[in-house]
């Protein structure tokens, strides 16, 4: 096995592990190489997506999409698709994905489809080292509080997405929920710092001025660039991250406001986590 660090805080590129093997020992593999790098990445991976859902149901139940449909004959795979004329750009900002559920996802496995000739990198950032790097005294005063995580909505969903669809429920409702701002890892037991400029919206228990300036200077902390990494993808990658301990951001300077046009495709398998503790 080769193993090629993205960063000094996070991100691996393995070689020389077989993703169609969902065998109890190579699985091992894959999830301490997770747990420690935090994201991995598998190029020249052109497998199936049966072989997707396989190496995805070893990690846990499989989750459904609050608002996305997945693929008609495959409804575990929500088709992230980045058209020419898209108003935005799915991911494009900093978020763990669907904080707002009451019980956010653990892990996403991401296959890359199609990957424009320039740009459309993703950006990881390590919560855990943001944790330990935080001021002590936001720290100090942040440690035992929870904030809520609020859904952008499904109209926004539908009205920004021309080559996306929504799921069957149509629920115009938005999702929220409190967790705490420092969990601890279930695996690791490490301390994670748990919010993002997506879908963080109040710290509970302070007035809303004095919340809005802690958790700006926490999302400048976050994005501090020597806590990240930065992916380019090549078609037919495998990303596992771990959704728990990272934040990311989908960049998306391909779009045709820079008359590029090109489009991104990314077939996306999420895994239900538990409740933040
Ligand atoms: C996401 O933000 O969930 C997708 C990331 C990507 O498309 O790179």
């Amino acid at each position: 096995m080769e193993i090629k660090l993205l960063s000094g805080a996070l991100g691996a590129e393995i070689k020389g592990i077989d993703l169609t093997d969902v065998s109890d020992v190579n699985f091992k593999k894959i999830n301490d190489l997770l747990l420690e790098h935090k994201v991995i990445f598998f190029r020249d991976q052109p497998i199936t997506k049966d072989h997707q859902i396989a190496l995805a149901e070893k990690f846990g139940p499989l989750e459904t999409h609050a608002y996305v449909k997945g693929l008609k004959e495959y409804p575990e795979i929500v088709r992230i698709v980045k058209g020419k004329e898209e108003k935005n750009q799915w991911g494009e900002n900093w978020h763990s994905d669907v904080s707002y559920n009451s019980k956010p996802t653990k892990a996403v496995i991401l296959k890359s489809i199609k990957i424009p000739p320039v740009g459309g990198d993703t950006c990881f950032s390590n919560m855990e080292l943001a944790w330990e790097t935080l001021d002590p005294k936001i720290q100090e005063k942040i440690k035992d509080k929870k904030a809520i995580h609020s859904s952008l909505g499904a109209e926004f969903f539908i009205d920004n997405y021309k080559y996306m669809e929504g799921n069957e429920k149509r629920n115009y409702d938005s999702y929220s929920n409190e967790h705490p701002i420092a969990r601890t890892h279930p695996e690791t037991g490490k301390k994670i710092l748990y919010v993002n400029w997506t879908y963080t919206k109040q710290i509970i228990g302070l007035e809303k001025e004095e919340s809005d300036q802690i958790l700006k200077k926490i999302f400048e902390h976050q994005a501090r660039l020597d806590l990240t990494c930065r992916f380019n993808w090549t078609e037919n990658t495998i990303a596992i991250w771990d959704n728990r301990s990272v934040i990311h951001y989908a960049i998306a300077d391909f779009f045709p406001g820079r008359g590029l046009g090109h489009e991104r495709i990314m077939d996306r398998i999420a895994i239900e986590g538990d409740h933040p503790q």
